[in-house]
């Protein structure tokens, strides 16, 4: 299934290298913002990226870019979105004048949610869970090991039809799970198969900016929400599947209560 997912894709040409040497200034001029140009160049100057090649995905928040390293490694290079564009043109004189102090707090939570995201990555990371390697981060930009081939990214879990060994896949993001919880002292809280990357039957959690530690407020109820989207996918795949109470209560050591399921609810 994988093969068949990348044949229409290819290498990349000299013409697709968009960011290389001086000419990337012109050529993303119209997509990054100053600051953001800024901070791509200091991560060519540290050799962590050589040359951006394209856009992978748009999101609301951030975008996601594929790269490579100086060694020739691919990487996904997430780049949290600082302005709307009718701000790009002018943010080089706002951010200099005093007045707009606003701005700067808008500039400085981008840069908190990239940190937030490498960290959250880092921590997983080192307890063994699939997640993308992370690789650096600079104010808005986090740079982490690319899942996929060929400059394309692997497909979401949602819109695989096929998973060779679902119950295996399903043990797996269970385990991860629980090792995030244990080990990791972290609740993702933004769990679904539409940030799972299903890559050579590895089943890799990504987006992890709004991962939270399990002494949150709400990082039971997020724990549940989270069990509940990966449960309510593989119930198609699967004859015999646990409840979210069960496997919730496998690796809290307590059953959920009504209020950490009412969000949940809430939802649907
Ligand atoms: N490490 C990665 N390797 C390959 N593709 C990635 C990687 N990280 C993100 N992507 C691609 O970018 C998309 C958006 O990434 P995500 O972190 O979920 O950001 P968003 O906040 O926009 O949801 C993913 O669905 C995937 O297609
Ligand atoms: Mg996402």
């Amino acid at each position: 299934m994988d093969n068949d997912f990348y044949d229409e894709f290819r290498e990349p040409t000299r013409r697709d290298r968009l960011l290389k040497g001086e000419e990337y200034k012109e050529a993303w001029q119209g997509v990054f913002d100053v600051k953001t140009l800024e901070a791509l160049d200091a991560l060519k100057r540290r050799r962590i990226i050589e040359d951006i090649y394209w856009v992978v995905s748009t999101g609301k928040e951030a975008d996601v870019f594929y790269a490579r390293s100086p060694n020739g490694d691919d990487l996904a290079v997430k780049i949290y979105r600082i302005h709307t564009s009718k701000f790009r043109r002018i943010d080089k004189y706002v951010l200099g004048d005093k007045r707009f102090g606003r701005m700067k707090s808008v500039i400085k939570s981008k840069w908190s949610w990239a940190r937030r995201e490498y960290k959250n990555l880092s921590s997983a990371w080192k307890c063994g869970v699939h997640v993308p390697k992370p690789i650096a981060v600079y104010r808005n930009i986090v740079v982490m090991e690319f899942i996929g081939q060929k400059g394309t990214p692997a497909p979401l879990l949602k819109d695989v039809e096929d998973i060779e060994y679902p119950e295996k896949v399903f043990d797996m993001l269970l385990n991860d799970i629980e090792k995030m919880y244990k080990e990791a002292k972290l609740v993702h809280a933004d769990l679904s198969p539409f940030n799972i990357l299903y890559h050579n039957g590895i089943a890799w959690i990504i987006d992890m900016a709004q991962g939270v530690n399990i002494n949150h407020q709400y990082a039971l109820h997020f724990l549940y929400r989270d069990l509940h989207h990966i449960i309510n996918f593989f119930v198609a795949f699967l004859d015999d599947i646990p409840s979210p109470d069960e496997v919730f209560t496998r690796i809290v050591g307590k059953e959920p209560d009504l209020i950490i399921k009412s969000l949940v609810r809430e939802q649907f």
